[in-house]
């Protein structure tokens, strides 16, 4: 008999489901099967009347995979208003050792976050931890579609390098035959060349690898970094307008319960520090996470936003191919609840000016070959952002920490399952 998903089940029908035993709760003569599969979750019963059934539903185990075929009836004090009615089941996949973590944690149970990492696999079981995957989903489709409904041309970048451009943030290095590599650790020198390349607008949904070691519940060493280019771009706020524009979609299909003004504020980093110095945190040019935190606190008060772009960081704290303002950059930070989000800038395209400002960071460009070629070959000006895909869905939901958006996290001390 053909499967039925457990959200299309209609009473009265006769029906084969298949899933998981999520709970099995009984008593002498009759024992419900709590069955749950990608869709949902329904309760079968079976009845000792049956015997030969009755006996080999006695033997089974929590997360056991079953195959049950029975009728849908109606039945009030279901969760659903009806059930199904065991007349037939089939082991398709036994539970042979005790599980390593429960999928229903009873009573006051509450496996720390570690443990359950280890057994990620049973972790994601949970329907609640599947949850925090469904909304990812949401997120990567209301992404996927708003930059192709922009036009945008979708991108795939190497994940193995010879360079990187995001001061900072460390590389991890491979062994590549006879030379050394380095894991990607940000699109950005193959946006800019897309753009050069003539596509205009170009985005990316990719992999990115940081090497940095420190253990936050906002760092992983491996994330989904969204990331778009964009060319003829004269204005940062012309980007601000687009991200915030994207935002926007991403709360509104989503759902989610975050504070959006109709106009995101842009404050210049600044009056940030003056905000900040106020409160008694001494910030000089940069803005630690604490401080962010409070940020996040003082923006939703005077704004009643949980989002803020700080722009105009300064120079100092800026990688070299941000276009220079003054002693600042036109560039934005996006903080959602006091969390950094998304960093974006206006590229500086000029390439003696480019130069300079390499020069200024002690990057030489001219090294970097590949790079340097383009701004000589008829470059458009053009600018972009990057955001990153596990801190929006923990932010988004106001989870703890990022790993809980991570299928399978990577942090320094874990590189299992
Ligand atoms: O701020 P980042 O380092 O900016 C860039 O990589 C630029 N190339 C982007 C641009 O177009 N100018 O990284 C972008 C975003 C951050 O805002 C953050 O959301 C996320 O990537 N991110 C991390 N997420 C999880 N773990 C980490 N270690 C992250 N590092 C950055
Ligand atoms: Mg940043």
């Amino acid at each position: 008999m053909a499967r039925t998903y457990i959200k299309d089940l209609k009473v009265g029908e006769k029906v084969t489901v298949k899933g998981w035993l999520h709970e099995i709760r009984g008593l002498a003569k009759v024992k419900f099967l709590i069955l749950r599969d990608y869709t949902g979750i329904i309760q079968c019963v079976a009845t000792s009347d049956n015997e030969e059934l009755f006996k080999k539903v006695k033997t089974l185990n929590p997360e056991t995979v079953v195959e049950i075929t029975g009728s849908v009836v109606a039945n009030k004090i279901a969760k659903q208003g009806y059930e199904v009615a065991v007349e037939d089941l089939n082991i398709l996949g036994e539970v042979s050792q005790v599980l390593p973590i429960q999928v229903v944690e009873k009573g006051d149970i509450n496996t720390d976050l570690s443990t359950r990492m280890d057994n990620r696999f049973l972790d994601l079981r949970k329907p609640e931890i599947n949850k925090i995957f469904q909304f990812r989903n949401t997120i990567y489709k209301t992404t996927v579609d708003f930059f192709m409904k922009n036009d945008f041309m979708n991108i795939a970048t190497p994940k193995m390098t010879s360079a990187g451009v995001e001061s900072g943030a460390e590389m991890f290095s491979i062994k590549y035959f006879n030379t050394k590599a380095y894991l990607s650790q940000s699109p950005q020198i193959y946006k800019q060349m897309m753009v050069c390349s003539g596509f205009e607008k170009v985005f990316e949904i990719g992999s990115i690898f940081r090497a940095e070691n420190s253990n936050t519940t906002r760092h992983v060493t491996e994330f989904i970094g969204i990331d778009f280019e964009m060319a003829f771009v004269t204005d940062e706020n012309e980007l601000m307008d687009f991200t915030e524009e994207y935002i926007k979609e991403l709360v509104k299909a989503t759902k989610a319960e975050v504070k959006v003004p109709s106009k995101i504020p842009r404050v210049p980093f600044e009056e940030v520090r003056d905000m900040l110095n106020k409160k008694g945190k001494k910030i000089t040019d940069d803005i630690d996470p604490e401080s962010e935190k409070l940020l996040g606190e003082l923006v939703l008060k005077k704004y009643k936003s949980d989002l803020i772009f700080v722009t105009n960081y300064p120079w100092s704290k800026r990688p070299f191919y941000h276009v220079k303002n003054g002693d600042g950059t036109k560039g934005f930070d996006l903080l959602l609840r006091g969390v950094e989000i998304a960093t974006g800038s206006l590229r500086e395209h000029n390439y003696d000016i480019l130069k300079k400002q390499a020069e200024e960071k002690d990057v030489k460009l001219d090294d970097m070959k590949d790079y340097a070629v383009m701004f000589k070959c008829g470059a458009p000006p053009h600018g972009g952002c990057g955001l990153g895909m596990e801190r929006i869905t923990q932010n988004l939901l106001g989870l703890d920490n990022i790993r809980e958006a991570c299928f399978v996290p990577r942090d320094p001390d874990r590189l299992t399952p």
